[in-house]
C-alpha cells in the first residue's frame, strides 16, 4: 500500500465532487477553496467536457486529482489509460473490478508510486435485479466481498464503497486498504438523490478514509464556508 495515501490530516479526508458541465465552473471552485481542499474529483461529466486540459489546470493550482473514469475494458486498452493516467499527473484512478484478474494486474503493471488504483466493486445503483440480469448468481453483498478482494489480490491500494459497506469491507479484508466513501451527507445539508447516506464523521467512524462530497458543497451559497464545517466535523 502505498504510504503517501494513509491519512495524517483529518483535513486531507475531504475529496470534492467537480460535478460541473462547465470546465471553467470547475475551476472557480478549485481556486475558491484551494486553501481548506487538497483533492478534487473528476468524473465522466467534466472529462469528456474538459478533457485532459481541465486535469492539467487543477494539478497547476496545486490540488491533486482524483480521476474518476472507472475503467473497463481488454486488459492493454486499460493498461495503456492507466499509463496516460500517470503521465498527467492523476493522483487517484477507478477501475471497474468485475473486469478481472487480467485486467486488475495490467492496470497495476502500468501504475507508478504516485496513482492510487482504486476498484470499484458493485455501483449502488445495482441490485440483485442488475446482477441476475448479468448473470450473477450471488448477492449483493457477497459480489462486493468477492470483487474487494480479488482487488486487493491482484495489488489494487484501494475501494470505492457506500458508506454502509465500508464496516463490513474493514472486518472482512485483510491489510489496510484505502477505502473512499461517496454517498456522505453532512446533518444541515439536503440529500439530494442520495439516499441510504452517513454524516462525515459517521463514514470515518465506520472505517472510511476518504469522503467524496458534491453538492453540499459545490450547490452551498458560500461553497467556501460548506468546506470549513465539514472539514471542522471531521477535525472535531
Ligand atoms: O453531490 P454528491 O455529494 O451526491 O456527489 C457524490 C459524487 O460521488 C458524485 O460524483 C457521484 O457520481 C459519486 N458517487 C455516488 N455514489 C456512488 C458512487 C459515486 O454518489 N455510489
Amino acid at each position: 500500500m502505498n504510504p503517501s495515501y494513509v491519512v495524517n490530516d483529518p483535513r486531507d479526508r475531504l475529496i470534492v465532487a467537480l460535478d460541473f458541465p462547465e470546465p471553467s465552473q470547475a475551476l472557480d471552485l478549485v481556486c475558491d477553496l484551494a486553501r481548506d481542499v487538497a483533492t478534487f474529483k473528476i468524473g465522466l461529466q467534466l472529462f469528456t467536457a474538459g478533457g485532459p486540459e481541465i486535469v492539467r489546470a487543477v494539478i497547476a493550482t496545486g490540488a491533486k486529482v482524483f480521476l474518476d473514469l472507472k475503467l473497463h475494458d481488454i486488459p492493454t486498452t486499460v493498461a495503456k489509460a492507466v499509463r496516460a493516467a500517470v503521465e498527467l499527473g492523476a493522483g487517484m484512478l477507478t477501475l471497474h473490478l468485475c473486469g478481472g484478474r487480467g485486467m486488475l494486474e495490467a492496470a497495476v503493471a502500468e501504475c507508478a508510486p504516485d496513482l492510487l488504483l482504486l476498484g470499484v466493486t458493485v455501483l449502488t445503483s445495482s441490485d440483485e435485479t442488475t446482477l441476475r440480469e448479468t448473470g450473477v448468481e450471488s448477492d449483493v453483498a457477497g459480489q462486493i466481498l468477492r470483487l474487494a478482494q480479488l482487488g486487493a489480490e491482484a495489488g489494487i491500494g484501494g475501494l470505492i464503497a457506500s458508506p454502509h459497506e465500508v464496516r463490513m469491507l474493514r472486518e472482512r479484508l485483510a491489510g489496510k486498504t484505502i477505502i473512499i466513501t461517496p454517498g456522505v451527507r453532512p446533518s444541515w445539508a439536503a440529500a439530494n438523490d442520495q439516499k441510504r447516506f452517513t454524516t462525515p464523521r459517521e463514514a470515518v467512524q465506520n472505517g472510511a478514509d476518504y469522503l467524496v462530497i458534491g453538492r453540499p458543497i459545490t450547490a452551498a451559497p458560500d461553497p467556501r464556508e460548506a468546506a470549513q464545517r465539514i472539514i471542522a466535523e471531521l477535525e472535531d
